[in-house]
């Protein structure tokens, strides 16, 4: 009999160091600042420096959740639309950086916003199926519109790591209903530098699917897929019952500050709602709708149990968050002219090595990535 008390033991997660304004993105594009702070409720965006990518993001959030636990994972999904390799998978590199055990599969998941909801559930199956085993799911993405552009508000980056086992300690995992409907409502072809985005047909596309899987009964919590915090006041009043002003306010704590990170944000939020609760949530259910362009859909709930709250990490999220430098828009444009160039590089030397990072890029040498780790900051 396969044991269905399977779920999330432990969750974590790591945005980069550096953020702009979008004060600032405002008065530069010449458009009123509550635009984009009430309209599309966002305050500031992170920003991939020069020594960081999806590697070295999901590597500093999987490292505290993933030590001590380095031989008794037999499968590490990657999950991400910002992928640096058509062909080897990053998680091949997170592997190696986290010195994980080598009979293990490594793959990378791709389905825009959704493929980490899909690989959470895989690996729940994995692991009902692998007795013993536990599974690494990681959500790295940088949401990279382009300069000049609608969605360039909505962009930000960092990274979601998440231990699935059986008996886990932080969430059991519920299965309810996925769906799968053909649309060009964001795309980036292998040509495409950016996503080719109709932000509007996305925006009526994720509300469409939600309603079609909602969740049967009231629940007083669900978070949602978060491009921008304004999606989730949209998607709320699709439910049966509205959440409540208060809750849907904490599901946006962190992800307003950080920004768009397209397979993380969700569970951003569900970060963002544990964080700022008023009370314990253990036994409490949560409901999850993940969305990812495409589109696919996937609604499940998540049962909070005993001890969740020493399973993540509210306080080094927070310092994370509020220890972010703030940058100005030629600081901003610059870098990501070097993101941008960065992944089109056979080679690439960052023009600065980080001192405060505890993975990162040292080289691109003929296309092969070169990591290292401060082992002082181990
Ligand atoms: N004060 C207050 N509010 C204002 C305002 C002002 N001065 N000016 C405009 N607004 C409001 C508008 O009324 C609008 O609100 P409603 O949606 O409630 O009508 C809101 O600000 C946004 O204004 P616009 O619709 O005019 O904004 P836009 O045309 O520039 O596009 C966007 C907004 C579609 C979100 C765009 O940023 C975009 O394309 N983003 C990328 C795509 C995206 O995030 N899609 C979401 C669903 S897809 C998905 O979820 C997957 C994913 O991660 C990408």
């Amino acid at each position: 009999m396969f044991n269905h008390n399977v779920g999330i033991d432990a969750i974590h997660f790591y945005t980069p160091k550096v953020y702009l304004d979008l004060a600032d993105l405002a008065t530069a594009r010449l458009t009123p600042v509550e635009k984009f702070k009430v309209g599309i409720g966002q305050e500031k965006m992170s920003l991939i420096e020069p020594f960081e990518d999806i590697v070295t993001m999901a590597a500093e959030a999987a490292y505290d959740i993933v030590k001590g636990r380095e031989h008794v994972i037999g499968l590490v999904l990657f999950a991400t639309e910002s992928g640096v390799d058509f062909s080897k998978a990053a998680g091949v590199y997170l592997h190696q950086l986290l010195g994980l055990q080598p009979h293990c599969r490594v793959l990378e998941v791709k389905q825009a916003c959704y493929a980490a909801t899909g690989a959470l559930m895989l690996a729940k199956d994995y692991v009902m199926t692998h007795p013993g085993q536990q599974a690494l799911v990681v959500a790295s993405d940088v949401a990279w519109y382009g300069l000049n552009t609608p969605g360039e508000v909505t962009q930000g980056a960092g990274a979601i790591a998440m231990m699935v086992k059986e008996n886990p300690r932080f969430a059991i995992i519920h299965e309810h209903h996925a769906i799968v409907d053909n649309q060009q409502d964001f795309y980036r072809p292998a040509y495409h530098e950016v996503p080719i985005v109709d932000g509007k047909l996305s925006i009526r596309s994720y509300k469409t699917l939600l309603q079609q899987i909602r969740f049967n009964l009231p629940l007083e919590y669900v978070c949602f897929h978060m491009p921008f915090a304004v999606m989730s006041d949209k998607a709320s009043e699709t439910l049966i019952q509205p959440l409540k002003p208060e809750v849907l306010l904490a599901t946006k704590f962190f992800n307003k500050e950080v920004g768009n990170i397209y397979n993380g944000s969700l569970y951003l939020s569900l970060l963002s709602l544990l964080s700022t609760a008023t009370k314990n949530l253990m036994g409490e259910t949560i409901g999850m709708f993940s969305y990812g362009s495409g589109a696919t859909a996937e609604a499940f709930t998540l049962s909070m149990v005993e001890g969740y709250t020493s399973q993540f990490y509210p306080n080094k999220i927070t310092t994370n968050i509020t220890a972010r430098k703030r940058v100005d828009m030629a600081t901003y444009e610059q870098l990501m002219a070097t993101y941008a160039s960065k992944e089109k590089s056979l080679n690439f030397t960052p023009n600065l090595m980080p001192n405060q990072h505890r993975f990162y890029l040292k080289a691109i040498v003929q296309g092969h990535r070169q990591y290292e780790k401060n082992q002082a900051l181990l």
